[in-house]
């Protein structure tokens, strides 16, 4: 499935006919360029679980995605919020180009990323669904949210249940709303979609703090972007050391993992190797 994806991806860039000279490249380039395609794999995996003949309708959505995942990293790079220079094992668009061009490649991926899932091969019900979905988790009350209190609230210690709450906007939100999406897709059961959204809420925060964690564990090269670069960010680490931001994350993904195993037969299947791999990655 994960080939699946990226032939997709690579056959679903932004096409743009222009003479500018670089604005179509600085909008492929950060798809391109990789990343673990976690927000994908989680909606894919839920969608062919239950409904596999529904996976290439699924597709544009799932790339809406990841689209809407990289315009959010290209602006967490700048130098007016995380100033980082490296993404994905390439250098970041600002850097590489200049500052508009990475404004304005995060603008393009995001608003098209809405293009992509009013365009997909699914019933219009759906689709608004979806498009509601990713807006309520992505903008003003969900990613942006995050993001902003990220930034705002540099070199201002934040209490336990703030940083749970900065770090269930910036990151867990669009990871459970991955998860969701897929349930609305296969067209599961509202109660089916709730369970998923609940648990990718946790999963999301377990996945912010494993990230925090990598910041002061992994060079550069090892995580691909720029790290040591939480020092004045309320991150996990900074308000509990990192032995301790590691029993947070051993205890969060142990309540997950027995969680997981109270989800029917299909999705345990379908979802089971996904999930496994990413609970105990602050271990690698
Ligand atoms: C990085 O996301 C930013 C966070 C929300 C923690 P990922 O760790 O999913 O980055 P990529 O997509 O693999 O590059
Ligand atoms: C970013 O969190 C979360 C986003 C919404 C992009 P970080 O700033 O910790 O992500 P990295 O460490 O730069 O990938
Ligand atoms: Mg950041
Ligand atoms: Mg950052
Ligand atoms: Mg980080």
């Amino acid at each position: 499935m994960d080939d699946i994806f990226e032939d997709y991806l690579r056959s679903h860039l932004p096409k743009v006919e222009s003479f500018h000279p670089h604005y179509e490249s600085a909008l492929g380039d950060m798809l391109l360029a990789g990343g673990k395609r976690f927000r994908p794999a989680l909606l894919l995996s839920v969608v062919k679980a239950y409904e596999p003949l529904l996976v290439d309708s699924a597709l544009p959505v799932a790339l809406a995605l990841e689209m809407f995942h990289t315009y959010s990293l290209i602006h967490d790079d700048m130098p007016a919020m995380d100033d980082a220079e490296l993404r994905r094992g390439h250098k970041t668009l600002h850097v590489r180009y200049d500052e508009a061009t990475a404004v304005l490649a995060g603008d393009a991926l995001n608003t098209d990323a809405f293009l992509l899932i009013a365009q997909a091969p699914l019933r219009a019900d759906v689709r608004i669904k979806l498009v509601e979905l990713l807006a309520l988790n992505g903008g003003s009350q969900g990613m942006v949210l995050g993001q902003a209190l990220d930034c705002y609230f540099e070199n201002k210690p934040l209490a336990l249940e703030q940083i749970e709450f900065l770090h269930t906007n910036k990151t867990a939100k669009l990871i459970a709303a991955s998860l969701m999406m897929g349930a609305l897709i296969a067209d599961l059961e509202k109660s089916v979609q709730e369970a998923l959204y609940a648990f990718g809420i946790d999963l999301g925060v377990l996945f912010q703090v494993q990230d925090d964690i990598i910041d002061v564990t992994q060079s550069e090269q090892e995580a691909g972007k720029t790290t040591n670069n939480d020092e004045d960010k309320n991150s996990f680490v900074k308000l509990l050391g990192l032995n301790e931001s590691i029993r947070y994350a051993d205890a969060l993904a142990d309540d997950l993992s027995s969680r997981f195993e109270r989800f029917d037969a299909p999705l345990k299947e379908g979802l089971g190797t996904l999930v496994k791999s990413y609970l105990y990655r602050h271990k690698n």
